[in-house]
């Protein structure tokens, strides 16, 4: 396997259980796919950069381990900018979904697009994200709500990682919102959700399962019986729990050892004190927050004084989140949500890892070992970039020790 030297960066590594993990200086040594070694270049072990076929300066640059978005909506067709209007003259997103118009609309337009235009969509977005440093994301089904449209939303998401240099995890998220069909019979959908899904997972198109937890999605009762499906085989489970209300979805998610809860903008103590127990992360998606105008607060304290790990993602939907830039939700959650930058560094970084389950994969920070994944930016230090937004600061993105394209 060949080995890579990178000189001369400033790294954040987020190795350690706080605090950046911070080196001046730093040289980076990748063989193959893995990080080999790091610390400081006066301290770089002579043979082995004997061994290296290549020797990049990065010139001082910033070094982060590669961005993780881990809650996305990536595959749809249409947009919803007709709904945004009405919502800014008053109506509101329950009201909308109410009428049949929301997630539906985005899962008429899905079903009526072909597989090209799905996967054309997904890569275009995709780049977007990877211009931001992304080297590793999750996404979810939800609009395609049938067999045939589910299996074909996460076959083109496997597709965007066989097309692009990134790391895809995959969610199933049929519970996302009743289809047409199925228009007063919820439980009948939720049967077959949960017979579609080892047939998906038969095909290997299934990471986790995920379902909407909410007064306009799926009851508690029925979320259940989606997590047991999950659990029979062997699949972890992830919830967008207490998004517009308290269903109390988070303890519920926390009984299946969920690896996330998503959203929590009414998460109560009960929810916060359930997820401590079960170790799930806390994944907090401001963009959503924002474009809904929402008031209310995910609960940061509490989770921070009960060990909650927090991470954030874009959450990048049509409906609640158009947005594929992860620096400018780190930015709003620490203006809105009064994260520190270094939480919200973890939140798309290290905590991210571990919302997909991917930190025993060395997802997510700098060490020897750990994935040559790392992003190289126009920085002096990581805070810098929370600090700014809409800007452009990404020099270099290097993904399983080698350098990715990012001009999209
Ligand atoms: O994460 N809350 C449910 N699902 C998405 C929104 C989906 C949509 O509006 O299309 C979310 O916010
Ligand atoms: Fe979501």
């Amino acid at each position: 396997m060949e080995v890579r030297l990178w000189r001369h960066g400033n790294v954040a590594s987020f190795s350690e259980a706080s605090g950046w993990g911070w080196h001046e200086d730093a040289a980076l040594v990748t063989e193959g796919e893995r990080l080999l070694w790091l610390g400081a270049d006066r301290a770089l072990p002579a043979p082995l950069a004997a061994r290296a076929v290549d020797e990049i300066d990065l010139g001082g640059a910033c070094v982060t381990p590669g961005l993780i978005d881990c809650h996305t909506h990536l595959v749809y067709a249409g947009d919803r900018a007709r709904e945004f209007e009405l919502r800014l003259q008053g109506a509101s997103y329950e009201e909308i979904a109410r009428a049949g118009g929301g997630i539906r609309s985005t899962v008429a337009a899905t079903r009526a697009a072909d597989e090209s235009t799905l996967l054309q969509g997904a890569l275009g977005r995709a780049r977007t994200l990877m211009a931001e440093g992304v080297t590793t994301l999750e996404i979810k089904s939800g609009y395609g709500l049938s067999e045939r449209d589910e299996a074909r939303c996460l076959a083109v998401a496997r597709r965007v990682a066989e097309v692009l240099p990134i790391t895809v995890r995959t969610t199933f998220l049929g519970a996302h919102a009743l289809p047409p069909e199925f228009e007063g019979r919820a439980d009948a959908y939720v049967d077959a959700v949960c017979a579609w899904m080892p047939r998906l997972a038969g095909l290997g198109l299934v990471d986790a399962v995920d379902a909407f937890c909410e007064g306009i999605g799926f009851s508690p009762a029925q979320t259940r019986r989606v997590f047991e499906a999950a659990r029979a085989l062997g699949l972890p489970v992830k919830l967008h729990a207490e998004q517009l209300s308290d269903q109390h979805g988070a303890v519920l998610a926390a009984e299946f050892g969920a690896l996330s809860c998503d959203h929590l903008e009414y998460l109560g103590d009960d929810g916060v004190a359930a997820m401590a127990r079960a170790g799930s992360v806390a994944v907090l998606l401001p963009g959503a927050f924002y474009f809904l105008r929402e008031s209310k607060l995910p609960p940061v304290a509490a989770l921070r004084a009960a060990g909650v790990p927090l991470a954030l993602a874009t959450d990048h939907n049509p409906g609640s989140s158009p947005t594929l830039s992860p620096l400018l939700m780190m930015n709003m959650a620490c203006t809105l949500f009064r994260l520190t930058p270094e939480e919200a560094w973890r939140g798309f970084t290290v905590n991210a890892a571990r919302a997909l389950g991917l930190s025993a994969q060395g997802h997510g920070c700098l060490a020897a070992g750990a994935r040559a994944d790392f992003a190289a930016w126009d920085a002096g230090h990581p805070r810098e970039l929370v600090y700014g937004f809409g800007q452009r600061p990404l020099l270099q993105l290097i993904r399983g020790g080698r350098r990715v394209d990012v001009t999209h």
